[in-house]
Formats: structure tokens, sequence, C-alpha cells
């Protein structure tokens, strides 16, 4: 009988203590996201990719609200093939974005990327739930891979842990 509370009580505690892990982990990643130590050209870049994906996110705003799916479109398409980066990177300026950033960065980048081809989908069926739903997993993105990539510029979506809050 006592093992079996033994086995229910391990088997509530460990995915919990692995969860405060995690949210460690993130921690720490967010204070060595790696950005900063990319090459100056390349963070120029990287930095001018932002400013454009910010821009385009807020001309959707109007567009939207007039029903000019195709503006919206055209946007999307732009975002989903990379305003910037990719297209003027050079190759050794992908190996060094490969090893200064972890795999976690390529993979919000994805996963940002894919999300623009649904808007793009999205706009050229003229579904405004759809392009409303899909502009705003967007914004969630954007700030999602910040919260752990660019908390040196935005440190206000540095993530909580749950020990902070006792304090
Ligand atoms: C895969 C990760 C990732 C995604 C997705 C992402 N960003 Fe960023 N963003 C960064 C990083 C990293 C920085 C910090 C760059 C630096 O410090 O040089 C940054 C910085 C920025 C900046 C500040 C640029 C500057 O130099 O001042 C803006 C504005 C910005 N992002 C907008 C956006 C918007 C809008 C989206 C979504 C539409 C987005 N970002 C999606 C990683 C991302």
């Amino acid at each position: 009988m006592k093992k079996l509370i033994c086995i229910i009580l391990l088997s509530v505690l460990l995915p919990a203590m692995s969860y405060a892990e995690d949210t460690h982990k993130h921690k720490g990643q967010a204070k060595a996201s790696g950005v900063e130590v990319l090459s100056p050209d390349l963070r120029n870049l990287l930095s001018k990719e932002m400013k454009a994906l910010q821009d385009g996110m807020m001309s959707i705003i109007p567009a939207y609200v007039s029903g000019n799916w195709s503006e919206i479109e055209t946007t999307a398409e732009k975002i989903k093939n990379s305003y910037i980066l990719k297209q003027s990177l050079t190759k050794s300026q992908v190996k060094e974005l490969h090893s200064v950033l972890s795999p976690e960065f390529f993979e919000k980048d994805q996963k940002f990327h894919y999300l623009a081809g649904m808007l793009e989908h999205a706009a050229q069926s003229k579904k405004p739930e759809l392009i409303n739903f899909y502009f705003s997993e967007m914004n969630k993105s954007c700030a999602s891979c910040h919260g752990v990539f660019a908390t040196h510029k935005f440190p206000a979506l540095i993530p909580v842990t749950k020990d902070e809050h006792v304090h």
C-alpha cells in the first residue's frame, strides 16, 4: 500500500519538478540568447528584418478594416519569404546564425513563416475570420520568440517563474 502511495506521489511530483526545471532553463536561455554576439553586419540585417516585419504587420490593420484582401495577401507573402534576412544572407552568415543561435530559434522562425503562409492563404480565400485568426497567431509568435531571444530589448517579456510569484 505504502509503495502504491509512493508511486502515486512520484507520478504527480515528477512532472511538476520537470516543469519547474523547464521554466528555469527557459530563463537561463533568455539571458544568453546569443543574438548579442552576432557579428555587427548580421545583427544589422536581423534588426532591419524585424523593422520590416513590424511595418508589414502594421499595414495589415488598415487593409483588414477596408477589406483589402489582396494587399494582405501580398504582405503575408513577403513576410513568408522574409523581407531581407533569408534573401540576402551569405553562406557564412547562415553558418554563423546556426552556430550562435539554438535550434529553438529556428523552430520559432519556421512556425512564424508557416503562419505567414496561412495568412496569405486566408487572404487569398477572402476569409476575414481566418485572416484575423492568423494575424493574431502571428502576433503571438513575435512575442513568443522575443520572450526567449530578445529579452535584452523587451525585458517585459521575460517569462515569470513560479518562485518569483511567492515573494
Ligand atoms: C524567431 C524569432 C523572432 C520572431 C518570430 C520575431 N522576432 Fe522580432 N526580434 C527577434 C530578436 C532576436 C530581436 C533582437 C535583435 C537584436 O537585438 O539585435 C528582435 C527584435 C525586434 C525588434 C526591435 C528591432 C530593433 O533593432 O530595434 C522589432 C521591432 C521586432 N523584433 C518586431 C517583430 C515583429 C513585429 C515580429 C512578428 C511579426 C517579430 N519581431 C518576430 C526575434 C524574433
